[in-house]
């Protein structure tokens, strides 16, 4: 079987200029896959066993799934965690339909479970400007967790972030991803694998 799963909406190509492969969806070509579903799943795998093992037996758990990016990690990584737990979400939005950072981040839902005296981990796709958690982190130890960690599937590693995740799938190329939840302007979530435009 071939490393990723090619959905029937891709057409694939080879290239008159370079004679190389191309994979296009919608008009938009994929420069590279760059995490087969195999390596997302035992990475993934891995995460969940660590989390678990992190906490106290009566902790409080909560899960907090940053949308849209986190929501197939979020789905993936919770049933990786053996143990009781709660999910919630929240809905910040920062990029519009820009491949680079505004710097504004915007609640635009809000998670209605309470924070207080619960371990919280919030749940991020990757870290590019580092923008979204740091203005994200301030306002949640505002509502008084027992503890907050972040676990990242991704993480760029080109900025600094006040609170750095304790989890982290990969350190990514310095490339836009897309796929397992990452968009390209609300396109490319659905990819099982994790490629790059
Ligand atoms: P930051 O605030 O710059 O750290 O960016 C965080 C958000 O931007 C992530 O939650 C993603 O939704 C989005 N983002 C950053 N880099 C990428 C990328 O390479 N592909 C898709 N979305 C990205
Ligand atoms: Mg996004």
């Amino acid at each position: 079987m071939s490393p990723w799963v090619i959905q029937r909406s891709w057409t694939i190509t080879t290239s008159s200029e370079t004679g190389r492969t191309e994979l296009r969806l919608g008009g938009q070509s994929l420069k590279r896959i760059v995490y087969s579903e195999a390596r997302i799943r035992e990475r993934v795998r891995e995460m969940g066993a660590e989390i678990a093992a992190a906490y106290a037996p009566d902790a409080e758990l909560l899960v907090l799934g940053l949308l849209k990016g986190s929501f197939i990690f979020l789905a993936d990584l919770v049933r990786e965690i053996d143990r009781p737990l709660q999910v919630d979400f929240l809905l910040a939005s920062s990029y519009g339909s820009e491949r680079v950072s505004s710097g504004e981040v915007e609640l635009l839902y809000d998670s209605g479970a309470s924070l207080k005296g619960r371990s919280v981990i919030l749940v991020e796709d990757i870290v590019d400007s580092g923008n979204t958690m740091n203005r994200l982190v301030p306002v949640l130890r505002d509502r008084g967790p027992a503890s907050l960690e972040i676990c990242a599937l991704l993480h760029k590693r080109i900025s600094t972030l006040g609170l750095e995740p304790k989890w982290v799938g990969f350190d990514a190329p310095e490339e836009f991803l897309v796929g397992y939840g990452l968009d390209y302007s609300e396109n490319f979530r659905h990819l099982p694998y994790i490629g790059s435009i």
